[in-house]
Formats: C-alpha cells, sequence, structure tokens
C-alpha cells in the first residue's frame, strides 16, 4: 500500500492538474485537453477521495470554488439580487400599483412622482466598477448568482471600461439590458427566432471573439450596489451616469398620476414600430431613492416598480382540437390545439382557454377561427371567435368531468368569494400521474430545487423512460441509463450529477415551497419556515396528533389564514403525500431557516401590531420589524414580546389582553424613537 505521503502527493497533483485545465478552459477559451481527458482525471481524484478518508476529509475539488465546471461560465454571487418586476396590463392595473405604493407609505392619494422608461426586451447584465474600473460583468442568472460574462461585455464598445470622474462611487454596479438592434437583426434572421435570442446566443458565446462578430448595444436603466451612495432619484442616477458615458435610454420622463401615465404609454406605444429596438412595455419607477428603500420588495420584484406591458400581439388561426391538461395543484385547463401561427417572432400552436365557464361564455368550438394573442411570457391564449366563419363542422368541447388519470374532477367551494371556483380540480395530488409529473416539473425549477439540466423537457423524457417517478428519484438517477440515451455525454451527466449534488443541500423555507402545498407561495414558505425553523420541527405536521395543535398555533401567524391552514391540513393528511415527502427528506441536506438579519433590533422578538401609525402603514411596520429580526404575530399570545401600538384606532381588547399577560407594551411614539435610535 502506497504511504500517506505518496498518496496525498499524488491526490495534490491531480487537482492542480484540474485547476490548470480549468483555467484554461474559463479564463482563456482555450482547453488544451478533450472533455473526456477532463472527466477522466477528474474521476481518478474522486476514486482517490473515495478510497482515502483522508483525502476526502481536504475534499480540495469541492473547495475550489466555482472553478468547477458546471457549465461554460464562471458562477458569481451577486452583490444584490436582480429581481424581475411585477406586471400592468391596463389603467386598472396602474390604479391598483398607484393604491398599494400609497397605502404602502400611508399617504392618502399622493401623486407620487414616477420615472418611466422604456422596457427594453434584451437580455439584462450587470457591470461592476471598483474605482471608476470595470472589474465584473455577470449575467443574469437566476438572480442570486450570475455567470461571468466580462469578457463578452466588454465586446461591445459604447460600455465605459474606465469612467472618468473625480465624483464616481468606490463601488458602482450598474445594470443594464443588452439588446442586438432591429436592423441588425435583419443581417442574421435566419439564425434565430428573434432579436432577444439573437441578443442572448451571443452574450454566451465561450469565444469572446464570436460575440464581437454580432453587434451589441445596452441601455443602462439602473444600480445594484453602490457605495457610497450620492444619488437622490433615478432621475438624478441617470443624468449622471449618461454624463459619465453610460447610454440610457432618451424617451425616459419624470410623470404624475394615472393621466400622465397613460398618455406616456400611449405616446411610446405609437413610436414603437419606429424604435431601433423591441421594447414590450413601460417601467414605472418610483423616482425617490428613499421612498424606493421604505418600499422594499417583496420575493422576487420591488414593491416601487412595475412593467405597463403593451397590448398583446395578436393573430388569426384555427382550433384544430380542445384537449385538456393537468396542472401540480390537480387544476384542470383546456388547451386549443391550434394551426401553427407566428406571433410576436413566436410560434404557437396550443393556446390556453382557461376554463369550463371561458369557453362556454365566448362559445368556442372546435374548428372555429380565432383570434389569439401572446403577451410577453405569458401563456397565448384565445381571445375571440369570428362566428361568421363558423361552419356545419364546427363542434362544441363537451368538458369532461374526470380527470386524465381517471378520478372524478370537483369545483371547489371558495369561503372568501361565496362562490364555486371556476376551474376543476383533480384531488388525487401524487396519486394522479399527470399531477405527480406537474409537481416534479416545478421542484426541479428556478425558485425550488434550481437543478440546472433538469428542466421540463428532461423531466417529461426521464418519465416516459420510468427514470423519475417520484421526488427522490432524482437522488437515486440511474446514470448508466442516461448515458445510453442521446444528446447524454460525460460531461453532461457529470454536470448534471453535480447540479443534483448541489441542490441536496436546501434552505427550509425553499423546501417548503418546492414541495408544492397548494397555497403555499414563496412568501408563505417564508413565513412557515421561520416559525418552524428546522426540518425536525416541520415534520411534526405528518403525525395527526400533533397537526391539530401546531395548525391551530399558525394561526396566529400574520399573513397565514384560514386558506392556507386548511391547505396544509389537506396535504398532510394525505398519505401518500406523507410518504413521497418523507422520501425527499432523507436525501436531503435541509438547512435551518433563520431570518436574514438576526442581529438587528428586534432579533429574535415576536411583535404584534394593533391601531394605525401616522408615519407608516401596518405593511411597513412589519417589514421594518421583520428587517430587524423579529417575527409578527397576528395574535395575543403568551409568546408575544412586544404589542406595539399605533395612536389610530388601536383595539382595546388586545391591549387589555397584553397587559393582562404582562406584555410590554410599545406606544407609537416609542416605536418611533426605537427606529430612530
Ligand atoms: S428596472 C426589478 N428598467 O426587465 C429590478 N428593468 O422584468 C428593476 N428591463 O431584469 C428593473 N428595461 O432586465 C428596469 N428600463 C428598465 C428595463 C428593465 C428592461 C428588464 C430587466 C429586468 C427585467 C425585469
Amino acid at each position: 500500500m502506497k504511504s500517506k505521503n505518496i498518496l496525498l502527493k499524488d491526490y495534490k497533483k491531480k487537482i492542480s492538474e484540474i485547476k490548470k485545465h480549468n483555467n484554461l478552459y474559463f479564463n482563456h477559451d482555450n482547453p488544451q485537453i478533450s472533455d473526456q481527458e477532463y472527466d477522466y482525471l477528474k474521476k481518478e481524484v474522486l476514486n482517490l477521495e473515495k478510497q482515502y478518508s483522508f483525502l476526502k476529509k481536504l475534499s480540495l475539488l469541492d473547495n475550489n470554488v466555482g472553478a468547477t465546471p458546471l457549465n461554460k461560465f464562471k458562477k458569481i454571487h451577486h452583490l444584490k439580487p436582480m429581481l424581475s418586476l411585477s406586471n400592468a396590463f391596463d389603467r386598472n392595473d396602474m390604479k391598483d400599483f398607484l393604491k398599494k405604493i400609497n397605502n404602502f407609505l400611508n399617504y392618502k392619494n399622493k401623486d407620487i412622482e414616477l420615472f418611466s422608461e422604456p422596457k427594453i426586451d434584451g437580455i439584462s447584465a450587470t457591470l461592476i466598477y471598483e474605482n471608476g474600473k470595470l472589474k465584473r460583468g455577470l449575467s443574469r442568472g437566476d438572480g442570486i448568482v450570475g455567470e461571468d460574462i466580462l469578457e463578452n461585455l466588454k465586446t461591445i464598445n459604447e460600455i465605459p471600461k474606465i469612467i472618468k470622474s473625480s465624483e464616481v462611487p468606490k463601488l458602482l454596479e450598474i445594470r443594464c439590458e443588452i439588446y442586438i438592434g432591429k436592423k441588425d437583426f435583419i443581417s442574421i434572421k435566419d439564425q434565430f427566432a428573434n432579436p432577444r435570442n439573437a441578443a442572448g446566443g451571443s452574450l454566451r458565446q465561450k469565444d469572446p471573439k464570436e460575440t464581437a462578430k454580432i453587434p451589441l448595444k445596452y441601455f443602462a436603466y439602473g444600480f445594484g450596489a453602490i457605495e457610497p451612495m450620492i444619488f437622490k432619484t433615478q432621475s438624478e442616477f441617470l443624468e449622471k451616469i449618461s454624463n459619465w458615458n453610460f447610454i440610457t435610454n432618451p424617451s425616459a420622463k419624470i410623470v404624475k398620476g394615472l393621466e400622465q401615465i397613460e398618455k406616456q404609454h400611449e405616446k411610446i406605444n405609437q413610436e414603437r414600430s419606429s424604435l431601433n429596438y423591441d421594447i414590450d412595455g413601460i417601467v414605472y419607477k418610483v423616482n425617490d431613492l428613499n421612498l424606493q428603500k421604505r418600499l422594499g420588495n417583496t420575493s422576487n420584484s420591488p414593491r416601487w416598480a412595475t412593467a405597463y406591458k403593451f397590448s398583446a400581439e395578436k393573430a388569426i388561426t384555427r382550433i384544430k382540437n380542445i384537449v385538456i391538461q393537468v396542472g401540480r395543484t390537480g387544476a384542470i385547463t383546456p388547451v386549443a390545439k391550434v394551426e401553427p401561427v407566428t406571433v410576436g417572432g413566436v410560434v404557437v400552436s396550443n393556446a390556453t382557454l382557461h376554463n369550463e365557464d371561458e369557453i362556454e361564455r365566448k362559445d368556442i368550438r372546435i374548428n372555429d377561427k380565432v383570434i389569439i394573442q401572446r403577451a410577453g411570457d405569458v401563456i397565448p391564449q384565445v381571445v375571440s371567435v369570428d362566428k361568421k366563419e363558423r361552419d356545419k363542422q364546427s363542434k362544441k368541447f363537451i368538458f369532461p368531468n374526470k380527470c386524465l388519470c381517471g378520478a372524478e374532477t370537483k369545483k371547489e367551494y371558495s369561503k372568501s368569494t361565496k362562490k364555486l371556483d371556476a376551474v376543476r380540480r383533480c384531488l388525487k395530488g401524487y396519486d394522479c400521474k399527470f399531477i405527480a409529473k406537474e409537481k416534479l416539473k416545478h421542484i426541479v425549477s428556478k425558485e425550488a430545487f434550481n437543478i440546472d439540466g433538469l428542466g421540463k423537457k428532461v423531466i417529461d423524457q426521464f418519465w416516459e423512460l420510468n427514470l423519475i417517478k417520484k421526488p427522490s428519484d432524482i437522488f437515486d438517477l440511474d446514470y448508466g441509463k442516461i448515458k445510453k440515451l442521446d444528446g447524454w455525454g460525460d460531461l453532461s451527466i457529470d454536470n448534471l450529477k453535480k447540479a443534483i449534488t448541489k441542490s441536496k443541500s436546501i434552505l427550509l423555507d425553499k423546501f417548503i415551497f418546492s414541495i408544492g402545498i397548494r397555497h403555499i407561495g414563496q412568501e408563505n414558505a417564508k413565513i412557515l419556515a421561520s416559525f418552524f425553523s428546522s426540518i425536525k420541527e416541520f415534520s411534526k405536521l405528518f403525525y395527526l396528533k400533533n397537526r391539530k395543535k401546531i395548525l391551530n398555533n399558525l394561526a396566529e401567524l400574520d399573513g397565514i389564514g384560514e386558506t392556507q391552514i386548511q391547505s396544509l391540513n389537506n396535504f398532510f393528511s394525505n398519505n401518500t403525500n406523507n410518504k413521497i415527502i418523507n422520501d425527499l427528506i432523507s436525501k436531503l441536506i435541509i438547512r435551518n431557516y433563520s431570518l436574514k438579519n438576526t442581529g438587528g433590533k428586534f432579533s429574535n422578538k415576536k411583535l404584534m401590531f394593533t391601531g394605525g401609525f401616522k408615519n407608516m402603514s401596518r405593511s411597513e411596520a412589519k417589514a421594518i420589524a421583520e428587517s430587524n429580526g423579529g417575527k409578527v404575530l397576528g395574535s395575543i399570545s403568551k409568546k408575544l414580546d412586544f404589542l406595539v401600538v399605533g395612536d389610530s384606532k388601536p383595539t382595546k381588547k388586545k391591549i387589555d389582553q397584553a397587559k393582562e399577560l404582562k406584555i410590554k407594551i410599545i406606544l407609537e411614539n416609542d416605536w418611533n424613537k426605537i427606529l430612530d435610535s
């Protein structure tokens, strides 16, 4: 047997070889060994680690952060998340947007200054400058981790590589949208479906020389991290960076109130076709950066901005057939199979008909000539029927009352609307194979386990081949079988293995969101995760004897209502669900969830609010408490640390209860002082 020293030397030599080739591959785009040779080298290292636990403990390969190829580009954490935008589709949606902002800030219908900018339909990227020098360029990735595409971004001449100004903050992160001009697209249009795809394709070229061949342009629209912060408004920020030679959009404008919002939307919509770049709406942003900060973000998007989309692009086609689809929550959706037609640069052959009532109301029949529309990433939909064109061959669609799995479907009664739901549902959960497959697609998605290389199509394929039938199968894949499939080589299998291994370690809130309990979205999953803290506590829901008590306690949480509690009860009362989720848990390392800001003013404290505040809404007060490490409860109990009492109409009963339980009461004045301190 070789001595420890020799083994260690051999192991370290192989690691340094791997590092050398990673560097050649990632940083110089100049691989000097084939993928197979690279795979072999890595296998040797892994075998050594498997054989000798003292090498496994060193695990130099795993610690070699970012350099092990998962994909073509190095992955880097964003300094600040790159969020997406909420959408508005009409005047009413914009009215709601303004109302929500007013409510959150506790304003009474104030016309807040908004900054309007065209929403460029391109690919987002972020540029990081240190002391005025371009140091990093990242793609959006999943919003938390991006890809290092600096060299490709550098091929865009108009992106400043150095900012010459004494005013530039030490750290300046510029967010921008990369696009291909419509005119430039004409010469390459045979290679790509639309300019957006072309821009994406070009940016993701491994060889920057290839990127340079396609003329990319950009508009800077926002910022990520800035230190020190020197800007007060969005308009001031854009004006300043334009002076520093960044390209900003010339059609940006300050507006106030619904009328001006509509006017600007219409104006730009009319100019749209004459612009040299694709836009799909107008982004309206609260101009004052202080207010933006107060408003903050929900899970995915800022409260201070929205994208007011232009009306969807429409096309005429014919319905060949109507079929039903089963979603992951069991919703049965009718889908029209239409004659393929191009809508806004994309070929559409399926369009949703929403639900049974919608088909009735619009009297949509098989063989009808229909108008379909597609807006952004939203699923194309059938808008209306051209009844003049209807002939004898048109056939009414009889909506089945059974799921594709054969089970009866049901329209549920909604307690909040006091009506029957428009959507029919299959209630079999994982026992329905159609639902089970959709649930798998949700589990691997970006917001959930985020497994690169395991997208919807691969799930379909692996499902058919019996490789994955339930979530835990993802972690027991038969790679020998996969290797025999078309399109799967050593490197892609290795990448998939890595992505799956990485996803095994997951935070409790993501896990709760991933298992797909109806009515438990990302926000609610966070609330639940912060209540349970650990998977051990969460798992108590599996046991009937605990469940009732836990669900009662959940009712105290702000944000969790009867609908969620009912849904949790349904989910965990189902034995198949319990077995499937337990099997999944056994494969994972589920990390405890703790609130982001544990060092805050209310760290680990439980608060409750009653009454209105002068300077802020209840939502803002709640957000402040949470960002300072506190938990907000919805009812009084012994567990509560503070009852915060606003001056305007507090509930006397709550104050009395709190006094009785000796809970500390914070009056509005003191609350403000604590926040200022
Ligand atoms: S502001 C969410 N302004 O739209 C953070 N975004 O759906 C604030 N986009 O990822 C985004 N033009 O890539 C903003 N004028 C503009 C934009 C714009 C295009 C893209 C951007 C972002 C996506 C959000």
